[in-house]
């Protein structure tokens, strides 16, 4: 590890002072109090890289985090991690095979941001699997930071990216099964998956991160959710941390929630206490959250990680230094 890497990594949080009190006995029936002082030196260690990422995508955290473990960058781990469920057919929100609008057309939003701040975006986008990738290249390749549908369809092509069918035959029925209703009524947890969020910290410590959805199941034609929106969705400075959305994409918009836990974290609070903070901001406004789930998660530039929803049943990936884990997240709605 050469020095700078050192440096970065060995956080000494503060020369923490113990202090022992004992009882010296002087005479019978008296004593007095002296104390001893002793100097503990705490060092925190800083994670060597660490990735995160919304509910259980074990899959596409640990490709994320072997990544990063191989001297990989942030931006490149988090694209190809999230990669692993825009393929997985049986995902169904994000990429191939997830859930179509009301009209059975299957429509994606994503979002990228890199350590140096910069920004892209994709929204309505049919035909293509790979929404993150296809951001990354709108950040890269274009002057622009935002494509639109056909428009962003084109873009793809031109870049090498491949038409696909995106509405499955498993999604197709499923889709063919709710017109019989037609009703809408977004589940709070959607079978435990929802948008694919996901940050990350390399070896240099640097912070990327990305989103990655199909939206709401059975949206309207044409609803674009929080994912694709910069400060809403997804949001990253490198000097102080990043955060990212999952849940209903309206009410994240109007809070615009993950610039939200960012600033909060400028700010001095700790990532778990900035993403309470967000959830409580869209709490407060009455009742409705009742019938609706939106979690954070975060993470600082110590590497430290937090994350908090309206519900129960959120969870969050964390691979860190070798390790993965599965972390139930608090929240909010206990009542
Ligand atoms: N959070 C995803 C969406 O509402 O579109």
């Amino acid at each position: 590890m050469n020095r700078r890497k050192f440096i970065q990594n060995t956080a000494i949080t503060g020369a923490g002072i113990a202090t022992g009190v004992s009882a010296i006995s002087c005479k019978e029936g008296e004593s007095k109090t002296s104390e001893t002082k002793k100097t503990t030196i705490t060092s925190i260690s800083k994670p060597n890289y660490i990735s995160i990422s919304t509910w259980n995508t074990e899959s596409a955290n640990t490709a994320s985090g072997e990544l990063l473990a191989k001297g990989k960058s942030a931006l490149d781990a988090i694209i190809d991690g999230v990669a692993v469920e825009e393929a997985n057919e049986e995902n169904t929100t994000v990429g191939i095979g997830a859930t179509p609008d009301r009209e059975g057309n299957v429509t994606l939003d994503a979002c990228v941001m890199s350590p140096d701040g910069d920004y892209g975006a994709v929204l309505a986008v049919e035909n293509i699997v790979h929404v993150a990738a296809l951001a990354r290249k709108v950040m890269e390749e274009t002057p622009h930071v935002i494509m639109a549908s056909k428009g962003a369809e084109e873009f793809a092509y031109s870049q090498g990216f491949k038409k696909e069918k995106l509405l499955t035959p498993a999604s197709e029925k499923a889709w063919k099964e709710w017109l019989k209703t037609s009703n809408y009524q977004p589940a709070i947890n959607v079978e435990n998956h929802d948008t694919i969020g996901m940050l990350a910290m390399d070896t240099s410590g640097e912070i990327a991160g990305v989103c990655t959805t199909s939206g709401l199941g059975y949206k309207m034609k044409g609803r674009v959710g929080d994912s694709p929106i910069i400060g809403a969705g997804l949001f990253v400075d490198d000097e102080v941390g990043a955060a990212v959305a999952t849940g209903m994409g309206e009410e994240v918009l109007k809070t615009v929630g993950s610039f939200l836990v960012v600033e909060l974290m400028r700010n001095g609070m700790s990532p778990q206490k900035a993403c309470e903070e967000a959830i409580h901001r869209i709490v407060k406004k009455g009742d409705r959250y009742k019938d609706f789930q939106v979690a954070y998660i975060a993470m600082n530039k110590k590497g430290e990680t937090g994350s908090y929803a309206i519900h129960e049943g959120f969870t969050m990936m964390k691979y860190q230094d070798g390790k993965s884990e599965n972390i139930n997240s608090d929240y909010f709605n206990k009542a």
